[in-house]
């Protein structure tokens, strides 16, 4: 099966989870972008949305979902994203994207967070796929020179910008044995603002597409 066949079946079951009329959090990314196309079969439960980046917001508004604020709402009942890599643990890797700030903020604020991946993205240690690190631009150096004592390869993402007007550092080869730690470690430098390590709060369920079926771990 195609990757992104496997894409609309995790996004067609992630639909069953919003239960009652409620805010819904929604992610970024490509996984998304398809369930987003499928929230209209679901638009009675859908009070309004609060999304984690520009590109979200425009295609729930071009589907005509009302989208505020998560300061307007506070806590937020279910949380659905995607990722770039997951674990047993429903620890992950998410910033392909580049939006992992706003991305880890609503989830910070979510009751239940809902991965949505295919099966390529199961791994069983974190650090294939680069860390996305997002960075104050004044930081750059000084953030990419701490990398590499840590092991990785900080690599900057040309011609990028975050939503919130930061640089990206994609950091290769780094061994990620102690997830919890070494988000916190890299949280703790001076000029990030986020790592896309969502390992200290991992997602509540992960829901995995293998083209036969969807597992929910
Ligand atoms: C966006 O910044 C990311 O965190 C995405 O959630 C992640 O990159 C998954 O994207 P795809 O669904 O496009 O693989």
């Amino acid at each position: 099966m195609h990757q992104d066949d496997k894409k609309t079946q995790v996004a067609e079951c992630a639909l069953e989870f919003i239960e009652t009329r409620q805010v819904l959090g929604v992610g970024s990314g490509s996984t998304v972008n398809i369930f987003i196309g499928m929230l209209d079969k679901i638009r009675t439960k859908i009070e309004a949305c609060v999304s984690s980046s520009n590109a979200s917001t425009k295609l729930l508004k071009e589907n005509n979902f009302k989208v505020v604020d998560l300061k307007e709402v506070g806590k937020i009942p279910i949380y659905v994203d995607g990722a770039d890599e997951a674990n047993k643990s429903l620890q992950l890797i998410k910033g392909g994207g580049g939006a992992l700030t706003r991305e880890k903020i609503i989830s910070n604020n979510s009751e239940k967070f809902i991965c949505i991946i295919d099966d390529s993205k199961m791994v069983s240690q974190l650090g294939k796929f680069p860390l996305p690190i997002e960075v104050i631009p004044m930081a750059q150096s000084a953030v990419a020179l701490e990398m590499i004592k840590l092991g990785g390869r900080p690599v900057l993402r040309e011609n990028f910008t975050t939503d919130n007007g930061n640089i990206i550092l994609d950091v290769h080869n780094l061994k990620i044995n102690e997830p919890i730690e070494i988000e916190q470690e890299i949280n703790n430098l001076a000029g990030v603002v986020t790592n896309g390590l969502f390992a200290i709060k991992p997602a509540n369920k992960l829901l995995v597409a293998d083209g036969n079926s969807v597992k929910e771990l």
